[in-house]
């Protein structure tokens, strides 16, 4: 139960790794805000806490806004009377073009959901994380925030830059008591990769040198233990799980 006597807010939180995420930290004994723009499927992950003993709510909202990230965090600090941890997950693939013919308003949004909607999030939990005594953030970034990815210029571009604004947190609250570090996955089986084609998924596949794609709840048990006090020491950090994509 390392996460006792914790408040946590998972952006989302309604399906893939986000839900595994939620899941784990209830498990270790948070209190969990599971937020997303999917009603049914995000009161299904609140349904699988409460099942399970954990405490937990849905609190409706697009990442994307700055409003509703306030309003996020503020119905944390009234219904549990604090925050301490914080996993901005909520994220979007955009569509696969090159850079020449990538749709402008294609890029606005994807920035909009995996970047912006990153730092609104930090933004609002900051201030609520320093009244509460400190606390600790987990971005979900990518592989593809240290490396590129042909044909998807705005992801690749929003999670490098998760990866920075990461570092800066870092920088900027080390000496205050928070903690933030970034996660990059690389392909993990979640509804993101629904669209892809047999032939796409063996080819990436491929590219693991574990030669399979990876499960949310090994990102899962990363995030949670990047959220509590056993990785006390750790901050500013990029923490790849890749199952050796990186490798080659
Ligand atoms: P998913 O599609 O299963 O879950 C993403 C969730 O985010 C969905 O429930 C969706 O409703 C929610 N969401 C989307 N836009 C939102 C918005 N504007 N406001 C609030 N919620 C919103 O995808 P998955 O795979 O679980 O992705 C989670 C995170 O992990 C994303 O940031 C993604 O970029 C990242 N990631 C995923 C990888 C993969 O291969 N599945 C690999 C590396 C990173």
């Amino acid at each position: 139960m390392e996460l006792l006597n914790k408040v946590a807010i998972v952006t989302g939180a309604a399906s893939g790794i986000g839900r595994s995420v939620a899941l784990a930290y209830a498990a270790a004994g948070a209190r969990v805000v599971v937020s997303d723009l999917q009603e049914k499927e995000a009161l299904q992950t609140v349904d699988l806490i409460t099942k399970a003993g954990g405490e937990s709510f849905f609190f409706k909202a697009d990442v994307s806004s700055a409003a509703e990230n306030e309003a996020l965090v503020e119905a944390a600090v009234q219904t549990y009377g604090g925050l301490h941890i914080a996993c901005n997950n909520a994220g979007i693939g955009g569509v696969s073009a090159p850079t020449g013919e990538y749709p402008v308003e294609m890029w606005d949004k994807v920035i909009g959901v995996n970047l912006s909607g990153v730092f609104y999030g930090m933004h609002y939990q900051i201030p609520a994380m320093l009244r509460s005594g400190g606390g600790t953030i987990v971005n979900m970034a990518s592989i593809l925030g240290s490396v590129g990815f042909a044909n998807s210029p705005a992801y690749v571009a929003a999670k490098h830059g998760v990866v920075g604004l990461t570092k800066n947190i870092a920088l900027e609250y080390g000496s205050k008591g928070i903690r933030a570090n970034a996660v990059g996955p690389a392909f993990i089986k979640t509804p993101l990769l629904k669209d892809m084609d047999a032939k796409t998924i063996d080819w990436l596949v491929s590219k693991h040198a574990m030669g399979r794609l990876g499960e949310p709840e090994e990102v899962a048990e990363l995030v949670l233990w990047l959220s509590s006090s056993k990785s006390s020491f750790v901050t500013g950090s990029y923490y790849p799980i890749d199952g050796g994509y990186l490798a080659q």
